[in-house]
């Protein structure tokens, strides 16, 4: 028990640093909260015209997660990584930095799914990559990507991976429920453009 515990606590820790924020700041780019959408992840950095920026972004808050999966799972096995890399998402999105108003978690999922079993990783990124091409929308491609996680999941993991992950992807959609509000009402803006409809 112990054991799970320390790997929240440390998933959560490492998935509370705000690695946009950061990155914009030092980059002399401004208060991301200010900026566009206001979320704090690598879409709303990209409306800074920052490509390298936003890349940094991606990678630290993908990487934070898969980091608590990878030490957890070292340390206490199987479920420790689990539970780290679903803490890590929770920490992105509640992060004790931040006065707990974090971001969407989509990069986030992504690095625990890296950790986690990299295969449905990769599945997850084309999708992304797939629905983002045709429809040039951040939101919509997160959304569809994380609908094929936990079935794959399901198919090659085990279940316990799939119902987490699939708790993970409720609470990614009620995340962005401005964003669908958005998509439904064609007001969502493309991925790069400048400006966004405030959340
Ligand atoms: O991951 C968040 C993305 O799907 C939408 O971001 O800034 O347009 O709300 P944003």
């Amino acid at each position: 028990m112990t054991d799970l515990l320390l790997s929240a606590l440390i998933g959560y820790l490492l998935g509370s640093i705000p690695f946009g924020v950061i990155v914009t700041r030092l980059g002399g780019a401004g208060d991301l909260r200010k900026i566009g959408s206001g979320n704090i992840g690598t879409t709303n950095v990209l409306r800074t015209g920052r490509k390298e920026l936003a890349a940094a972004t991606l990678l630290g808050d993908m990487l934070k997660a898969t980091v608590a999966v990878l030490v957890a799972r070292h340390f206490w096995g199987e479920t420790a990584g689990l539970v780290g890399g679903a803490a890590a998402f929770l920490g992105h999105v509640f992060p004790v930095w931040l006065k707990f108003k974090g971001g969407k978690g989509v990069a986030t999922y992504l690095g625990a799914l890296i950790g986690v079993f990299w295969p449905v990783a990769l599945a997850f990124a084309g999708v992304w990559i797939a629905v983002a091409k045709i429809t040039k929308y951040s939101s919509a491609s997160a959304l569809a990507a994380s609908l094929c996680a936990p079935l794959l999941l399901a198919i090659f993991v085990d279940s316990i991976t799939a119902i987490v992950f699939a708790g993970l992807s409720i609470a990614l959609w009620q995340l962005h429920h401005e964003n669908i509000g958005r998509l439904m009402a064609g007001e969502e803006s493309r991925i790069g453009e400048k400006s966004a409809a405030p959340d």
